[in-house]
């Protein structure tokens, strides 16, 4: 197996799954966000201030483009890099794609913590914003290979459910 590819909305542990998943493979692990604030000096937060969001699509696709010769490598990406076309394809021949999924509310409170973090989630609703984007981004995620719903798992659970998946390929 090449690679393997997390995707899934804002807080559904993509980071907190792969970086275990990683670990139990002997895989690398990379995060696409923490690539494109080591490429440009500057945190997610500050890219979407100070250049937007469109310039951010921009650097998602960037980074993926220089992922292409990547082996043995959890990478968890950013939750709306999926959802460009040209991404899904630089995705799909990195790697099976597994969907990290989880209710509205669970999202919210997940989030919470690293509220500051998530431009997109700094809104005076940042529920109906979820729920929204999710709606806005549903014919992404169902193209993953494989979709979990992590509401009601822990991290252990879901690495195992990913290592099942990833056994019957
Ligand atoms: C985004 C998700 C974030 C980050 C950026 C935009 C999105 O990553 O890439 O804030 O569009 O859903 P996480 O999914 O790791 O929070």
């Amino acid at each position: 197996m090449k690679n393997i590819i997390l995707t899934g909305f804002m807080a559904t542990g993509k980071s907190s799954v792969g970086r275990r998943l990683a670990e139990v493979l002997n895989y690398k692990f990379l995060d696409t966000d923490k690539l494109i604030e080591e490429k440009t000096g500057k945190s997610i937060a500050q890219i979407f201030k100070e250049k937007g969001e469109a310039c951010f699509r921009q650097l998602e696709g960037d980074v993926l483009e220089e992922l292409g010769g990547a082996e043995r490598v959890v990478i968890a990406t950013g939750g709306g890099m999926i959802t460009g076309k040209a991404n899904y394809h630089r995705l799909q021949k990195l790697g099976p794609i597994i969907c990290l999924q989880a209710s509205p509310e669970v999202i919210l409170e997940r989030a919470g913590k690293k509220k500051d973090q998530r431009p997109l989630l700094k809104v005076p609703d940042p529920l109906e914003q979820i729920i929204a984007l999710l709606g806005a981004r549903d014919y992404a995620y169902a193209r993953a290979d494989f979709n979990i719903d992590t509401s009601f798992k822990d991290q252990e659970e879901v690495v195992r459910d990913i290592l099942e998946y990833l056994n019957c390929l």
